[in-house]
This record gives structure tokens, sequence and C-alpha cells, in this order.
């Protein structure tokens, strides 16, 4: 532990030599933070950052050489807001989500990959960020990087509107599998009022994300892997996780390695 050690990501900017990196991954499973860094074909792992709280991070290096963090946000808004509070100290500029998703749209099937434009946020942490009415908007330089990536690898890839909300459960209309029957009348048809605006899938950290971007100024952008098919029931399909995921974090390392540094200069965030 180094004395710039930050307390919840366990790793401070002494950690990451003379040419900080500029780009963080996130994923919310820690798994999937150390299966991009040390198992992903053509990354180089550097080093193992921490595993304080379960928030595992790691150093390590792009097929061209670039050098990023592979990182855990944890479950949820409230978590990622404070890793990304904490990455953006040790000097990241662009953070990239890799996440997974339940699709409400009939075309956006199980096994594809959801590439977030904007968000509809509805995200208690980001109410402390900035205004309701703020924009939960991806950085579009980043966002065109994943769907370049997308297309160089002929994926089964969307690109659209996010509901991201707060809970897996009550927040997307899980009654069947929940342990709480209870739905509030609010959220009692929401799915389909949701469908019916156009947008694509659920998740639960990308709101909050692109706010923070927003507000200070760095560049997020977010894919999801499709696991759950809400037009069709409640559960993930885990049969077909692992191929969206493997998508999912090839399409973010690749736009991680082609998005161009130039769009990190601050006259482009504004
Ligand atoms: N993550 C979510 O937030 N919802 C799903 O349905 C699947 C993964």
């Amino acid at each position: 532990m180094t004395n710039d050690t930050l307390y919840h990501i366990g790793f401070g900017a002494s950690d990451l030599g003379a040419s900080p990196p500029l780009i963080a991954l996130l994923s919310g499973d820690p798994e999937r933070a150390r299966h991009i860094a040390q198992d992903a074909p053509g990354v180089t792992l550097e080093k193992n950052l921490s595993e304080n709280r379960g928030l595992n991070s790691y150093l390590a290096r792009l097929p061209n050489g670039r050098r990023f963090i592979s990182a855990t946000s944890g479950m949820g808004a409230p978590s990622l807001s404070i890793v990304v509070n904490e990455l953006v100290q040790v000097g990241v500029r662009a953070i990239l989500r890799v996440g997974t998703s339940g699709a409400i749209q009939a075309d956006v099937k199980i096994g594809s990959i959801v590439i977030t434009r904007a968000a509809l946020c509805r995200q208690g942490a980001a109410d402390d960020i900035a205004p309701r009415e703020y924009p939960a908007a991806a950085n579009p330089f980043l966002t065109l990087a994943l769907v370049n990536a997308a297309r160089e690898f002929n994926t089964d890839w969307h690109i659209g509107v996010t509901a991201s909300v707060d809970t897996f459960f009550e927040g997307q209309e899980r009654a069947e599998s929940s342990a709480n029957k209870a739905l509030l009348r609010a959220l009692r048809g929401v799915t389909a009022e949701y469908r019916a605006l156009g947008v694509l899938n659920y998740e639960m950290e990308s709101g909050t994300l692109f706010k923070m971007g927003g507000v200070y100024n760095i560049a997020t952008a977010c894919v999801c892997a499709v696991i759950a098919d809400r037009t069709q029931g409640e559960n993930p399909d885990l049969a077909a996780k692992d191929r969206a995921v493997r998508d999912a974090i090839r399409v973010a390392l690749r736009a991680a390695e082609t998005f161009d540094e130039e769009y990190m200069q601050p006259r482009y965030w504004r």
C-alpha cells in the first residue's frame, strides 16, 4: 500500500507508473474485471492493483501497447459512483462500462450486445451528482469507437437508449422471480411504457456513469451483453451469457484500443 492509496479502490496514482493509463474498463463483476486483464486475447497483465472490498483492479496493456485499468464497479450506481470518483483521482479520463443487461424489445435477442447512446436515468446516486434533468448522455466519440468495433467483429449489436435503474427486481418490474410480490403501482406496467418509448434494455449503472462523465469532464460509454429477454420472461439465460459477455469484452477492448486520444482533450468534453 502506498501513501496515496485511495480508500475504496485500494491503489493510488503512484501505483500506476510514470505514464498512468487514461482509460479504464469498468465491470460490475470482479471476475469479469480479472478475466479482462488476465485472460482476454491480446491483453498483457502488468500487475494486480488491488482486491480491496472485492473491487478488484488490474493494470494491463491492450494489443497496441496502450495501458489501461480493468476495474470493478460493484453492483449498482452508489458503488459505481465511488469507484468512478476515485479512478478520476488517479488520472483516468475515459471509462467504458462492460456490463450485462435485460432486453425489453423483441428484436434485441439474448446473446447480442447493446451500446447505450443515452440513459433514462432512474437512479438515486445520480441525484447527488447533478439535477434530475441533467442529461445522461454517453460520450459520442467513445460510443462511435464501440460501434466501429462491433461492426468490425460482425457482432449482433444494437445502439439506443437504456433504462438505468437502481434495482434488479422491483425497478425492472420483476415480480414472479422476486421475493417481493407487492410491486408498487408506479412500477406496474413500466416495462411496456419504456418499450413503447423505444428503450432497448435495462441495466443498473450507465445513467449515473454518464451524468458523472458530464460533471467530471471525462468520456464515458457503455456496452452490455444481453442475458435476459424481458419480452419472454424474467430470468437471465446463463447458457447464453458467456458468448454475449465475451463479445461485449472484445468490443470494449477494441474500442479502448482505437479511441483517438485527441478526444480526451478538454475541448471535446463540454
Ligand atoms: N442486468 C440487469 O440489470 N438486468 C437484467 O435483466 C440482466 C442483467
